[in-house]
């Protein structure tokens, strides 16, 4: 039984009935919101090759924290821009560091908001790799004790989820170690599981936290981007060693790895969707080559099916508004229209 029994088409005859029988769903709860802190107040800096995201002093994070909460985005993940660098990323587990402080600037100010942190040392070092150097080579073990350093201070400071990024071997178990010895079992992690060396974070580097590598590349610690077993397997160790959500970054190029990590592990899987992402689509949109809130709304939903259960993502204010008013019309519809027009007579 085929044509003309079977009309594919008539689905989609309206968006009633395209609602209906939708697959995926996207809404301001799939998303956190990545904020960058710091320090003095009253700083509000664009990030120029994310513009609509900004530099932030933690009064300002703060009210950004809020609005977002109002928007209906449950989450924001946060990141440091601190004071002053060194050889040994001190900053970065310091009680009165950036992070630690708008930790607790958020949670005290914006209850119910889920405050995740990013756990590494590329923003407080001085040669911004993300761990200890020697001879030229990130030194994995000696890192993990810096990373779970990291993660303790960030959860004393009262983190609800810390996100263990440095890709090194043997962090997770490292960090659940350290946490739970110290009466943290509860507080779960957000493993960067599958974290490619891509060009796409380079907006992030250059004009976000301003912690570009002095010297070498991440390429020894960060996954080569023509591999895909690789990326089962460090997911599969993460999971091994204590990971609560398991995450694949960036997204847009790597959803054949968030549809296979979805199918294989059935794990809450996190996809993020980053700055290059956003810089590369900002772009066209300013070009007038694309439509800003079409193309984003698009790549948003596209990221859902192929399998992520929720994205970070600089775009989660606008998206958020914009499905607030879409979800508006919707409901507005339903109550002042009459019934849609009869499916049969549709041609
Ligand atoms: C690690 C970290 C990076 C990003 C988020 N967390 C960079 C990296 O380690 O290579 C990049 C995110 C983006 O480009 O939006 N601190
Ligand atoms: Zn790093």
């Amino acid at each position: 039984m085929g044509f003309p029994a079977q009309r594919l088409r008539r689905l989609r005859t309206n968006e009633s009935i395209r609602g209906l029988v939708r697959e995926n769903h996207l809404s301001a709860g799939n998303f956190v919101l990545p904020l960058f802190a710091v320090p003095g107040s009253k700083v509000r800096r664009e990030i120029a090759a994310l513009p609509g995201n900004y530099q932030l002093s933690i009064d300002c994070l703060v009210e950004e924290a809020v609005e977002a909460r109002a928007l209906g985005i449950p989450a924001i993940l946060l990141f440091g821009v601190p004071q002053a660098r060194d050889e040994l990323g001190s900053g970065s587990y310091a009680e009165d560091g950036i992070v630690q402080e708008a930790v607790r600037a958020v949670k005290h100010a914006v209850p119910g908001i889920l405050v995740i942190t990013d756990v590494c040392a590329c923003e407080y070092m001085t040669n911004g790799h993300c761990g200890i150097m020697k001879d030229g080579y990130l030194d994995n073990d000696l890192s993990l004790d810096l990373m779970s350093k990291i993660a303790l201070s960030h959860a004393e400071a009262g983190s609800d989820m810390v996100a263990p990024a440095a890709m090194l071997d043997g962090q997770i178990q490292a960090i659940r170690k350290t946490l739970d010895a110290h009466g943290f079992h509860n507080l779960p992690i957000m493993a960067y599981s599958a974290k490619f060396a891509s060009s796409l974070y380079d907006p992030f580097f250059k004009e976000g936290t301003q912690s570009v590598v002095s010297f070498g590349d991440k390429r020894t610690h960060q996954m080569d981007f023509f591999n895909s077993d690789e990326a089962m397997r460090e997911i599969a160790l993460d999971i091994e060693e204590g990971a609560d959500i398991v995450m694949v970054k960036p997204a847009l190029f790597y959803l054949d790895i968030v549809y296979r990590a979805k199918q294989e592990f059935q794990m809450p899987l996190a996809v993020y969707d980053v700055s290059g992402e956003y810089a590369m689509i900002d772009a066209a949109a300013r070009m007038g080559r694309l439509d800003r809130d079409a193309i984003m709304l698009e790549a948003l939903s596209c990221m859902k099916r192929a399998g992520a259960d929720f994205i970070i993502t600089y775009f989660a204010k606008r998206a958020a508004e914009l499905l607030r008013s879409h979800e508006q019309l919707a409901s507005s519809h339903v109550e002042d229209k009459a019934p849609e027009p009869r499916l049969a007579t549709v041609r």
